[in-house]
């Protein structure tokens, strides 16, 4: 069942996060809907404008509507990641997203209130819930690097109240890709409570989202460089970091970075095992199994994991 995420939301504030995954392929999808189905969570699928044009977006599209049919159990909101205007006026044209963001974050504030507040209008007359952003991550998003400014408290509150956006990307010491913390002595490992904790006391109630969540575990970096691999030394978000997040507000984290992570350590160890093999279904399948068992394990992480029957029949 596709929902809005402001629906999801209501049910999830202040008492769990819902894991919102990036998806790019049909083995990512598989993987995604059995690991939610085996966690019993609900989720939210993520489609970035890179994703829409890897191959064509009406591929994803219909991958999606299938596997509504092979887990009719699943319950999950289908999400535009980092839209543009033109993005997300195409999404909510097309009648199949349940929500969109609109990021205008690059923008002066003044701006990107005015854009959020067009996008707010057109997607509300639709049902489609719309995210927005304010602050700067840093990272890689899409085609850009970028360098942090974390989100003021006061313009949160300003800008959710002048644009009518149903939930906020704040900027709290996360970042895109899989570089997120130095590991430089006394340099912040984390996330910023005091920014969190601010930002939820002016905005009471109202749902957060935390972009670059991805936990890069140690364990998927050193399998992948003894296979080859070349990846530098790091980190991403403390798992332990995600309930306490979600007690102050964050209803969305997304991941995308640690999916990548996977499906690289699965490749690099088949073909570096087996270097006589050539089928693209034999590592296919390895790594719907173990994305599967990623997206299960984070569902227990953010607290979502067991939540479907209850999500179910209150968004029915
Ligand atoms: O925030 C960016 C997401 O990880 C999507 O990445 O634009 O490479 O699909 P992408
Ligand atoms: P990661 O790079 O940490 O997985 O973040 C993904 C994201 O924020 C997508 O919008
Ligand atoms: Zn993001």
């Amino acid at each position: 069942m596709i929902v809005s995420t402001a629906k999801l939301f209501k049910v999830a504030y202040g008492r769990f996060a819902i894991g919102a995954y990036n998806i790019n392929n049909l083995e990512q999808a598989t993987g995604l809907f059995r690991g939610t189905v085996m966690s019993k969570a609900p989720f939210i699928i993520q489609i970035s404008k890179g994703a829409r044009k890897y191959t064509d977006k009406r591929f994803l599209e219909a991958i999606i509507r299938a596997a509504e049919q092979i887990f009719p159990e699943a319950v999950f909101a289908v999400h535009l990641d980092h839209g543009d205007e033109e993005s997300c006026n195409d999404c909510i044209k097309s009648g199949f997203y349940s929500s969109v963001m609109i990021d205008a974050s690059h923008e002066p504030l003044e701006k990107n209130v005015e854009i959020t507040k067009r996008i707010a209008l057109r997607a509300h007359e639709r049902g489609v819930s719309v995210e927005a952003e304010l602050g700067q991550l840093g990272g890689v998003e899409e085609d850009i690097v970028g360098s942090v400014r974390l989100t003021d408290p006061d313009q949160a509150k300003e800008f959710v109240q002048k644009s009518g956006c149903d939930c906020l990307a704040v900027a709290i010491g996360t970042s895109h890709g899989a570089y997120k913390f130095s590991a430089e002595p006394g340099k912040k490992m984390g996330l910023h409570f005091d920014v969190i904790e601010q930002i939820h006391k002016r905005l009471p109630g109202f749902p957060l989202v935390m972009h670059g969540s991805s936990s890069v575990p140690k364990e998927e970096i050193v399998r992948i460089n003894a296979a080859g691999g070349k990846m530098k030394d790091t980190s991403g978000v403390p798992e332990e970091h995600f309930q306490p997040a979600a007690k102050l507000g964050v209803c969305k984290v997304n991941v995308d970075t640690d999916g990548r992570l996977v499906w690289t350590r699965v490749h690099r160890e088949f073909f570096r095992d087996q270097p006589d093999k050539f089928d693209l279904r034999d590592p296919g399948k390895i790594y719907i199994e173990e994305y599967a068992k990623m997206i299960a394990h984070k569902n227990e992480v953010f607290g979502s994991a067991g939540k479907l029957d209850e999500v179910r029949a209150k968004v029915s």
